[in-house]
């Protein structure tokens, strides 16, 4: 039975009038609004029209971060943009400058900025930043409300010198492919449990794959029995829904450089089951328990676009928890694909029971190296807080690798211990081959050592995003709701992917 009623209309993918972005010598006359960076030292640039002293007096000094609106009632708002020391700017900063220049400018819709013209920073790499903290700062979800919570940046024009054009303009167009993305990651993770279901995140899958040039294969509930799939299943079996898996192909025009499998977490909803959660603040978010699989299906759906240079499977592992006479019970024992049995002690610990099932869907695909990506533990946001996911993995080059690109798509990741050899053992069963939870600590360590029970000998690393799948206000790039987190990251490793050392 689907449940399909007038009160949870299905997501579409309309998105309010794509951002017409540009590069452009100098400021087009249609902009309202015009970002001049500014740093700490030397000369004011001339279009604030104002001088360094007259800044300070109203508290402006150029540190990253601040922003100074020079009041005007005719002609554009020129806004001063802190950057800080040249010498100390990176990708972070300039796309943290950009956001915070797009958040200045409130709901003017047509935007140019200077930002990109930074010095010491290769031109499509700050173009690229500042394309990102411009849209991702100015994104809202508008979906279900009568009036859009934000305006949308219609035109962006990047002002930067002759010599910086090309780069420039290459670096804008994958800046707009990740925000795009990005964007899309969250409106699904932001999307009510009742509107996204897993049958119609698998439709809206199979749409994402027809218009980003990717395969698409949806396996439903006959299938992941007739493929032994009993971790998707048993999470599924108090559900009124039906689960789904869906399997997206990336093949790149030439040669492949690597293959590389993702697989994300995608719990529509997680109640607990009969494990049922309290209600809490922090479980009314469980509607974004699948932003895992949201990051994968979205930095998929970039890849044409960055010419993504190898084969890249995806896995999106969808179902809800839920509670019911049907529901799995503690005691109950799951069959993983490919034969491992699993102890229920905990019904709230599923997610680790799907990705037991995609884990080894994607070994299968002898692939060079996996990661898998899951709002999986609230112990990894007792160990790293809420703005740091965690990184476990069985291959320390390929870790290295993901924390390398996450500082530069600023979705910081960090490193905790896999470790079996001392901790394997609270995952011992009396009946099975391996329980579900292990006990009340180190609990993002022992869900990683759980997983790692399926991965074999392939290079993997797991990503815990319970913590920055959301911010409770808007920060930076980060619009308040679902970041996205993961997927300009995810996106970037998978185009220039090549197997780990
Ligand atoms: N989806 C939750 C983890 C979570 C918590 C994500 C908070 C985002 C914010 C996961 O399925 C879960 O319930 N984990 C349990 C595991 C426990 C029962 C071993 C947890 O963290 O409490
Ligand atoms: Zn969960
Ligand atoms: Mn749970």
């Amino acid at each position: 039975m689907t449940v399909v009623s007038a009160f949870n209309p299905a997501p579409s993918l309309e998105r309010a009038g794509a951002t017409a972005v540009t590069v452009a010598r100098s400021t087009p006359p249609t902009a309202g609004a015009i970002g001049v960076p500014v740093g700490p030292k030397g000369a004011v640039p001339r279009p604030l029209g104002v001088d360094r002293a007259t800044l300070a007096r109203y508290g402006f000094e150029g540190k990253p971060g601040q922003t100074f609106v020079g009041p005007r009632t005719d002609g554009p708002t020129v806004i001063a943009v802190g950057v800080g020391d040249a010498a100390d700017l990176d990708a972070a900063g300039l796309r943290d400058a950009a956001a915070a220049f797009a958040r200045a400018a409130g709901k003017e819709p047509s935007l140019a900025t200077a930002l990109a013209d930074a010095r010491g920073l290769d031109p499509a790499v700050a173009a690229q930043a500042v394309v990102e903290g411009v849209l991702l700062a100015r994104y809202g979800y508008g979906a279900l409300k009568k009036e859009s919570p934000v305006q949308p940046v219609s035109a962006l024009t990047l002002v930067v010198s002759a010599s910086a054009a090309e780069a420039a303009t290459r670096g804008a167009a994958r800046g707009q492919a990740l925000a795009n993305a990005a964007a899309l990651a969250r409106d699904l993770a932001n999307t009510p449990p009742s509107h996204l279901t897993a049958s119609r995140l698998a439709d809206l899958a199979i749409e994402v794959a027809a218009s980003s040039g990717l395969e698409v294969e949806v396996f439903d509930r006959d299938a992941l029995r007739d493929m032994g799939a009993g971790g998707i299943l048993g999470v599924n079996a108090g559900s009124a829904e039906p689960p789904r898996v869906v399997k997206l192909t990336y093949r790149p025009t030439g040669t492949p450089t690597g293959h590389l499998a993702l697989v994300g977490k995608g719990v529509m909803y997680d109640s607990g089951g009969i494990s049922l959660k309290p209600t809490d603040p922090m479980h009314t978010a469980m509607k974004m328990d699948m932003s895992g699989a949201a990051a994968v299906l979205s930095a998929m759906s970039a890849l044409s676009a960055l010419e993504g240079t190898a084969t890249v499977t995806g896995f999106l592992m969808c179902t809800d928890n839920m509670p019911s006479g049907s529901a799995m019970k503690l005691g109950d024992v799951l069959t993983i694909r490919g034969g491992n049995t699993v102890e229920i002690h905990n019904t709230d610990a599923e997610g680790r029971l799907l990705l037991a099932d995609g884990l080894v869907l994607a070994t299968e695909e002898r692939p060079d190296a996996i990661v898998d990506i899951a709002t999986l533990t609230g112990a990894c946001v007792v160990a790293l807080g809420a703005s740091i996911a965690g990184v476990m993995g069985n291959h320390q080059a390929w870790i290295d690798r993901l924390i390398a690109v996450s500082a530069t798509t600023d979705e910081t990741i960090w490193p905790l211990p896999l470790e079996r050899k001392r901790y394997r053992k609270l995952l011992d069963s009396d009946v099975a081959d391996v329980k579900n939870v292990g006990g009340p600590y180190g609990g993002a360590i022992t869900a990683a050592v759980f997983l790692s029970e399926f991965v074999g000998e392939t290079p993997w690393a797991h990503l815990d995003i319970a913590g920055p799948m959301k911010v409770d206000a808007d920060e930076s790039w980060r619009s308040k709701g679902a970041t996205g987190f993961g997927t300009r990251l995810l996106a970037e490793v998978a185009a220039g992917f090549t197997p780990p050392a």
